[in-house]
């Protein structure tokens, strides 16, 4: 990968701009300089009177005992920010950078209008980070937002450190994140789309893939040299993904084939898919607490009481804003999701942006195609609830008495068992289930129905008979059977 690592403890200066559209707002900063010079909230406003919005930098002042009063200081005024209050891409953005392993020092706000092409934020902003980059040892700046290419160029001169934008950001997550060879391709890809566009200083170390005897042609300039490695680059990735990809769809092909329903987990990042996906299916995957811990679709065929054997996909968290080129790069990922038969759309119920949270799944899901699967929200995380109970919500109407929504915990694994009786229920109509009597000359449809998972108990009868209990779609079943000449029993 050639985006630097974000080291453990790396200080980060983040930076939100909030756009409006009155003009001649001014913000006034409250950070630990006025905390510790013994500056209030009042002293704030009487000093810098033009401010109409007071700007609380509380990743500063948390540690600090002060309580200021801040909706008293500045009279009717809603746009006032601190740790409580921050819009949820705000606070969405701050633990970005925690997941992206950096230690966020401070952080910047700024009210604007609109950007301006040079810096993104004004000149006297610029001043104010640079002067804190200084004084604080940053190491990265971070935007809250995509930047251009020459605004991150412009930026990265002037604050004489690196700045990174959103889309940068997560890319260095997923970087950090991805874990198949697969996911490790496609994060490269899309890194290397962005900087492509960014071109500016030596990408020599590129050399090292190609050889560096021959490499630069007569008259051709280092950053011709670096585009070109570049796009070589680029060609070799695609290739290797295609094949991939190829590789994957074959797999799906082949799990169409054996007729398995697919239940796809999708959810906000961090939502707990794959502890829930731990939970149900006895697997071992990779669960922490960052934001994007998964980033490779994780399939594992899961034999479910009253269902029989159904395919669960784990797949990669979702994220408000998801940049354009990831959607793209993941979208082999993505596609698991959108080809499933059921979607369990796994929500943190103790989430402060919990509704923020669905609202951009569901955006997500519209934007790969899965808009309009069936979904079954899962709100988890209710062991953190202490009013709530496992339960599960249906929608109660004579038409319609299916369950749309389950509680429960899957740490604790309260409400497991919920929710496998509401997928029963709604895929569980679909099914047929029974015995199947089968005499011995029957012996290749008996070996057709094990390979494609219906069977779930066997014995032999006095005749010598086979006893099958199956499980299985009814649909699939009958086309089975009829292939055989064998009836289905009613
Ligand atoms: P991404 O891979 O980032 O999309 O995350 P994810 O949705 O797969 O979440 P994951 O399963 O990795 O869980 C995220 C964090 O939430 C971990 O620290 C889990 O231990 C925690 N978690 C998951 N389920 C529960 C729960 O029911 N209760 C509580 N309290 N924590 C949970």
């Amino acid at each position: 990968m050639f985006f630097d690592r974000h080291e453990a403890g790396e200080r980060a200066l983040l930076v939100h701009c909030d756009f409006f559209s009155a003009p001649n707002h001014s913000a006034a900063a409250f950070s630990r300089e006025s905390a510790e010079t013994g500056d209030t909230a009042e002293d704030l406003i009487t000093d810098t009177p033009s401010a109409d919005a007071l700007v609380v930098d509380t990743l500063l002042v948390d540690s600090a005992d002060i309580s200021i009063d801040v909706e008293s200081a500045i009279e009717g005024e809603s746009n006032i920010y601190n740790a409580d209050h921050y819009e949820p891409c705000v606070n969405e953005f701050i633990d970005l950078a925690r997941s992206a392993g950096v230690d966020p020092i401070e952080l910047v706000t700024a009210k604007r209008k609109k950007a301006t092409p040079k810096f993104f934020i004004g000149k006297g902003k610029v001043e104010e980070i640079k002067a804190l980059v200084e004084q604080n040892k940053i190491d990265v700046v971070m935007f809250n937002h995509a930047l251009s290419p020459s605004q991150e160029r412009n930026l990265e001169q002037e604050l004489c450190c690196k700045v990174l934008d959103r889309t940068g950001l997560i890319l260095d997550i997923f970087a950090q994140r991805a874990r198949s060879h697969a996911g490790k391709l496609q994060v490269e890809l899309a890194q290397l789309r962005h900087i492509s566009t960014r071109l500016v200083r030596g990408w020599t170390h590129l050399e090292r893939q190609k050889g560096g005897i021959g490499l630069r042609g007569p008259g051709e300039s280092q950053l011709e040299t670096d585009r070109r490695l570049l796009r070589e680059r680029i060609k070799w990735i695609s290739g290797r993904l295609t094949k991939v990809n190829s590789q994957r769809q074959q797999g799906r092909r082949a799990r169409k084939r054996a007729e398995l329903p697919t239940i796809a987990l999708v959810g906000y990042t961090n939502a707990g898919k794959s502890t829930l996906f731990n939970k149900v299916s006895q697997a071992t995957v990779y669960a922490a607490d960052q934001l994007f811990a998964t980033l490779d679709p994780t399939l594992r065929s899961v034999n479910l009481p009253q269902i029989g054997k159904i395919i669960l996909a784990d797949t990669v968290g979702f994220v408000s804003d998801l940049p354009h080129q990831l959607i793209a790069a993941f979208k082999a990922t993505l596609e698991e999701a959108a080809e499933a038969d059921l979607l369990l759309h796994v929500i943190d119920a103790a989430a402060e942006d919990v509704n923020e949270n669905i609202r951009a799944v569901d955006e997500v899901l519209v934007e790969i195609g899965a808009g309009d699967l069936p979904v079954l929200h899962v709100m988890n995380k209710i062991d953190c609830l202490p009013s709530v109970q496992p339960h599960t919500d249906k929608a109660g109407t004579d038409s319609d008495d299916m369950p749309y929504r389950v509680w429960l915990s899957a740490q604790s694994g309260a409400g497991i068992d919920g929710l496998v009786a509401a997928l029963a229920e709604l895929l569980g109509g679909a099914f047929w289930r029974g015995t199947l009597c089968l005499p011995a000359y029957e012996a290749k449809l008996r070996a057709q129905l094990y390979s494609v998972g219906a069977v779930t108990k066997e014995s032999v009868s006095e005749q010598g008979e086979y006893q099958l209990d199956l499980c299985f779609p009814r649909d699939d079943l009958e086309r089975l059977m009829a292939t055989a000449n064998v009836p289905l029993p009613e």
